[in-house]
């Protein structure tokens, strides 16, 4: 079957994060965010790309900061009442019934009961004409110890990382499954060396 070019997504699972942002004013706001993705390994960057008209842009124009909160399966209710076109006067935090996960480095509080937080700095807005590329530099990264595995790694069965795929007219949720297989990044590399290795000791 041949589709549109705009339904996209259709065949490509993005993940649904919340970027939480303040206002100078100190209002929070918070919004779903699908358009989403990490530069490159072992970049400590974070690109996402934004409409125009958001107040998430508007905040992060004006303070550099924003949280990108992690969220799991049962957050798939709050994606709604944050995706709601309200105006910039209007707490998001309230208005969807969030808690706040206070953070460490940046002003805007996280989204409490995500999986896991990265609080950022923007470092460059790319302008175009209809959408900005905003990408930030991840300045403080967390996660809850409890979607850990032994080895300290996500283990996606614990946190259910929600997942949308875009079908007609409607966002369909999902979540990941872990296949049990893994390969190593060194498997990339002809000599079998990772360069980026030692990164991760
Ligand atoms: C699942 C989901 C993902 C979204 N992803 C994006 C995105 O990547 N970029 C964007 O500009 N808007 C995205 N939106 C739309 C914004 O969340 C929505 O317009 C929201 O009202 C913006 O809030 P703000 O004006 O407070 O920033 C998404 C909406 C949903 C429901």
């Amino acid at each position: 079957m041949i589709l549109k070019p705009f339904m996209r997504e259709g065949l490509f699972p993005l993940p649904v994060t919340f970027i939480s942002t303040m206002s100078p004013d100190g209002v929070r706001n918070v919004a779903p965010w699908s358009c989403i993705m990490p530069v490159l390994r072992p970049l400590d960057l974070i690109c996402l790309a934004s409409a125009k008209k958001r107040d998430t842009l508007a905040n992060i124009r004006a303070t550099n900061q924003f949280v990108v909160n992690m969220a799991g399966a049962q957050m798939q209710d709050k994606v709604i009442p944050t995706a709601k076109n309200v105006p910039p006067e209007i707490d998001e935090f309230e208005l969807a019934g969030l808690d706040e996960k206070p953070s460490h480095v940046v002003s805007p509080p996280g989204v409490a009961g995500c999986y896991a937080w990265m609080e950022c700095e923007c470092v460059q807005l790319y302008e175009e004409d209809k959408h900005v590329l905003i990408t930030g530099k991840v300045l403080h990264l967390e996660v809850r110890d409890d979607v850990l595995d032994g080895e300290g790694n996500l283990d996606v069965a614990k946190a259910k990382p929600l997942i949308m795929t875009g079908k007609k007219g409607v966002m369909n949720y999902c979540t990941a499954v872990d296949l049990g297989s893994q390969e190593s990044f060194a498997a990339m590399f002809t000599d079998g060396a990772d360069p980026f290795g030692g990164k991760y000791r």
